[in-house]
């Protein structure tokens, strides 16, 4: 079954369904990409990979961990993001950019903070290289 840690508890009302659904976190996971890809420091990790595949898949991760009905069925995420030498701050990049990407689609900051939590809670999968600023 699915890593626990990509699960949040079920609400009276999720996270998911407070957003708007399927086409809410779809437009924030397309704004979180224009992001990432803007971004000198993180581009390059994203080098011909195949971003539509990829963005389903974050929209199924991002919408599981807010609780809604998709379920994450990629790839475990330590096989997914092995052998990249992504550091602590590769990491912290990336989740700014997905908090601006909610931010700026008017979630509210206590669902922000859950799923940024959520998120933060993957990044031992995740990081494997040093920190680059030392
Ligand atoms: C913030 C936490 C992160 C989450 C939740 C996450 C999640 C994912 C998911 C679900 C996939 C798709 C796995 C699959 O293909 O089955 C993926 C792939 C990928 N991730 Fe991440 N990721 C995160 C952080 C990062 C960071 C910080 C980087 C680089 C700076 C990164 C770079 C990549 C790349 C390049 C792929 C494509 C791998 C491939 O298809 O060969 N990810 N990620």
């Amino acid at each position: 079954m699915s890593s626990p840690t990509l699960q949040t508890e079920s609400e009276a009302q999720s996270d998911y369904a407070a957003v708007g659904g399927a086409p809410a976190i779809s437009a924030v996971v397309d704004r979180f990409y224009e992001l990432v890809l803007g971004d000198d420091r993180l581009a390059h990790y994203f080098d011909g990979i195949e971003l539509v595949r990829l963005k389903r898949h974050q929209v199924a991760l991002v919408s599981t961990v807010m609780g809604g009905p998709v379920v994450y069925e990629g790839r475990d995420l330590r096989k997914a993001h092995a052998g990249m030498g992504i550091s602590a701050d590769d990491f912290a990049a990336v989740a700014g950019h997905l908090v601006a990407a909610l931010t700026g689609a008017g979630v509210p900051a206590e669902i922000i903070d859950r799923t940024v939590a959520a998120v933060a809670a993957t990044q031992p999968d995740i990081v494997e290289a040093a920190s680059t600023h030392e």
